[in-house]
């Protein structure tokens, strides 16, 4: 994470701008600066008139596309997950797992461990509405015979070893099913490898029963490596909005949709 130390400088002068009116004589954070920055904006936007409210909600905001990218929202690069254009659901759920400790990045818990359940949910909405282009998928560093047993395992699965196909939950065009299902397309080649060791040793969680988290158990390293490595490789379609739910079961129970409602 080399630029890590770049977008927190970028965090920092971000939120300066906004809050050293507030804080200028303590010691400033980047992560109290983000916080108070929220929270200090979100105490003046009540008085405001409803685009007024929008400007400030944009505002309020800001200081997350440091991360989660400015420019377009788009990046292939490093560990920075998209939010943009997810389904808005499954924001939300993941809002909440942060806040509640089934999901574990320092910061991003700390931003939202003060913030209701409607705050987050205006983010997710927020975010889950933007639509903007991606950008041009990256050349895996695999060969040909992994590359081929990813794509297999993610539009097919493996009736032998009774993995059921990524696409069987994710899509068939892999940009998720809504309200609750990610898209799979356009995610980091690390950030991917990334989730799964988490699920695996269960510093990621979702409401139970977690369908990914048992998912991976059956899932062996080069499983994991050949998987990332394809979808990491795929241009995101022309249509990269989340199609809507399947009526038929899914392959495993997730409560995360339950979660939010099919
Ligand atoms: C300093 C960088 C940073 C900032 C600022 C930041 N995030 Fe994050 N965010 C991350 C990282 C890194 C992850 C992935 C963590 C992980 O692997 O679990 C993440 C994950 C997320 C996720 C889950 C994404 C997914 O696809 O599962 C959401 C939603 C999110 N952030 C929203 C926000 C919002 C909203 C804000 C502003 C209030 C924000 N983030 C500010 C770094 C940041
Ligand atoms: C039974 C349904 C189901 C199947 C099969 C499935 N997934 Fe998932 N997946 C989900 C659900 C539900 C979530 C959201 C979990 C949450 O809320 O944390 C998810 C989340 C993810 C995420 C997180 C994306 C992000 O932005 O952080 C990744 C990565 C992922 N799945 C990869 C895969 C891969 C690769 C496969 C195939 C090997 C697969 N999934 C198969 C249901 C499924």
């Amino acid at each position: 994470m080399g630029c890590l130390s770049q977008i927190q400088t970028r965090v920092r002068m971000l939120l300066a701008r906004r809050s050293h009116e507030i804080l200028a004589p303590v010691k400033i954070t980047p992560t109290l600066l983000l916080l108070a920055s929220l929270l200090g904006a979100s105490l003046s936007a009540g008085a405001q008139q409803a685009t007024a409210r929008a400007d400030a909600f944009a505002q309020r905001v800001a200081p997350c596309l440091a991360c989660h990218k400015t420019e377009g929202m788009v990046t292939r690069d490093g560990y920075f997950p998209r939010i943009a254009g997810k389904p808005s659901g499954y924001l939300f759920n993941q809002l909440r797992n942060f806040r509640e400790g089934r999901r574990n990045y320092p910061l991003m818990t700390y931003t939202v461990a003060h913030l209701s359940d409607d705050y987050l949910r205006e983010m997710a909405n927020y975010f889950g509405a933007i639509d903007a282009p991606y950008p041009p998928p990256v050349a895996a560093a695999v060969d040909k015979a992994a590359l081929e047993r990813g794509r297999l395992l993610t539009v097919q699965g493996d009736a032998a070893r009774k993995l059921p196909a990524c696409a069987a939950c994710h899509g068939e065009r892999l940009t998720g099913m809504a309200p609750a299902i990610p898209g799979l397309l356009g995610l980091p080649r690390d950030y991917l490898n990334a989730q799964f060791g988490a699920w695996r040793n269960g510093s990621r969680r979702a409401a139970a029963p977690d369908c990914m988290a048992q998912l991976t158990q059956s899932l062996t390293p080069d499983d994991v490596n050949a998987v990332s490595a394809w979808l990491s490789s795929q241009p995101v379609p022309a249509n990269s909005h989340p199609q809507a739910m399947v009526k038929t079961p899914l392959p495993l129970e997730c409560g995360s949709i339950a979660e939010v409602g099919r």
